[in-house]
């Protein structure tokens, strides 16, 4: 299933960061904003339990979270910027990160970094990766996760490719993708087309 986030707002934050004359900063505060705007599409199935509390007026039920805790997991660097907002939402969520290299002999992703948090079973896992293109990163951190346990996974983008969405929708059916943008297509350098860039050197001005 992919859930495209078609808000004005979003749409317009989305615009200001394509834009290739938006600088580092701004372009970071964008990608911090559109995170918790995707964040709230994405997590709008969380269950709730009403709870009784007292208002300054009078007592009464009022739903408050409940069911499975939550895990970010932040797909290193580019994740990091939207882990980094949605944390601020969900200050009770355990935080993850996968490093991902291609093996130039196999082509295959090798983790360089695996760090979950260790009951990441009993936890809703959102990962986090601005850019969907090939697929080949995303498709292998699920599988880092699965391996690990994670049983409910929603993966978040800013922007996605059709052959990336094709990818995890081959290699895992059943994860939820929620992106603010599907692109028409990729390159000959995997770079989305119309795209932003690269998410990473954009955020981290490194190029
Ligand atoms: N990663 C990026 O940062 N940008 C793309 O267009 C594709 C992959």
């Amino acid at each position: 299933m992919v859930t495209v986030v078609s808000h004005p707002l979003v749409q317009h934050k989305l615009s200001l960061m394509r834009d290739v004359q938006t600088g580092v900063k701004e372009f970071r505060e964008l990608a911090a904003e559109l995170s918790l705007l995707l964040a709230y599409e994405a997590m709008r199935d969380l269950e709730t339990v009403p709870t009784r509390l007292h208002t300054p007026i009078e007592e009464g039920e009022f739903p408050m979270l409940s069911g499975k805790k939550l895990a970010l997991v932040a797909i290193l660097r580019a994740g990091l910027v939207m882990t980094d907002a949605i944390v601020q939402l969900v200050p009770a969520a355990k935080v993850g990160h996968i490093g991902l290299y291609r093996d130039p002999a196999t082509l295959q992703p090798v983790a360089y970094y695996n760090k979950l948090p260790t009951d990441i079973a009993e936890r809703r896992v959102f990962l986090t990766d601005p850019m969907l293109a090939t697929g080949g990163s995303a498709s292998a951190a699920i599988g880092f996760l699965k391996e690990a346990g994670a049983q409910t996974i929603k993966l978040m983008c800013i922007l996605a490719a059709p052959e990336g969405i094709a990818v995890i929708q081959r290699d895992h059916p059943e994860v939820e993708i929620v992106v603010a943008a599907i692109d028409p297509r990729l390159n000959d350098h995997g770079y989305i087309v119309p795209g932003l860039g690269d998410a990473g050197d954009r955020i981290y001005g490194t190029k």
